[in-house]
């Protein structure tokens, strides 16, 4: 019996995109994937970010902690609605872990004697944080970044395929797939890297690998109100530069496994996909 698997990473929500979050919910709705895996960053936790004035860049951007997390929590949920997978993969990204970083930072000492408490570690785990038993559907996590996932849940690992978001982004295109199936030794998809790409690797005994970099559902570039509210009057994004200077791209991918895997990436662009002949627009 057919596998199919959806990847999506990089929404940064609250810095999503949400024509590129409606269109990847929209071909999602149509493929039906077994799996939705969530690969990562899909909150920004902007409130968390130690870059003093990025906090409030403009009056779009200005979020709590909590908004953040109502928003990506509702978010997450809106794509399962759609895409009704059987299971949801979740990995952290770096942007998740600036929650666990912003504890390493307390300095008062009774303050961390709490937080260090293994009960109340239980507590704000993340599970629990993003309300994972809200989503209504089974969720395999994969504990603390950067721990990557298999997508299919009985293939051997040279079968399989690992998805982690990672952490490093090369900047051109193709480059961090290339050098993560090799140094992982199979298959892999990485977010992180806001590329797209999708390269195949032939290894002999017939043995064909691939490596897709997943691109992203955010913004790309958010401009400041004023000019001058980031002190540079440079646009914001990830990371902060002019638009026209970021080799960042949309998009997701779909996996069929059916003896063997056929991946396809999908670019997302203004608004508009295309998958299987079919134009989708938000
Ligand atoms: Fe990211
Ligand atoms: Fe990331």
């Amino acid at each position: 019996m057919d596998f199919r698997a959806m990847v999506v990473n990089d929404l940064q929500c609250p810095l999503h995109d949400q024509r590129a979050f409606d269109v990847a919910c929209q071909v999602g709705a149509d493929f039906k994937p077994d799996v939705l895996d969530i690969n990562g960053d899909w909150f920004d936790l902007l409130s968390l970010s130690t870059y003093g004035g990025i906090r409030s860049l403009n009056e779009k951007t200005v979020v709590d902690f909590d908004s953040e997390l109502e928003r990506g929590i509702s978010l997450a949920k809106t794509m399962i609605k759609a895409v009704k997978p059987k299971r949801v993969h979740w990995k952290n990204g770096n942007h998740e872990f600036r929650f666990v970083r912003a504890f390493t930072r307390i300095s008062d000492a009774a303050a961390k004697a709490i937080v260090n408490s293994q009960r109340l570690k239980h507590i704000y785990d993340y599970r629990n944080l993003f309300d994972f038993d809200s989503f209504g559907v089974k969720v395999t996590y994969a504990g603390d970044y950067p721990n990557g996932l298999w997508l299919h849940p009985t293939l051997p690992p040279d079968q399989n395929v690992w998805v982690e978001h990672g952490y490093i982004a090369r900047k051109n295109s193709g480059y961090t797939a290339t050098a993560l199936v090799q140094e992982r030794g199979t298959s892999v998809i990485v977010g992180h890297c806001e590329r797209l790409a999708l390269i195949w690797k032939h290894s002999v005994g017939d043995r064909n690998y691939f490596g897709i970099e997943n691109g992203n559902l955010s913004l790309i570039g958010v401009p400041p109100s004023g000019g001058h509210t980031n002190g540079q009057g440079l646009y914001f994004g990830v990371p902060h530069s002019v638009p026209d200077f970021m080799n960042h791209q949309q998009g997701m991918s779909l996996l069929t496994h059916n003896g063997e895997w056929f991946p396809e990436l999908i670019r997302i662009s203004k608004g508009k996909a295309v998958y299987a002949g079919k134009t989708y627009k938000s």
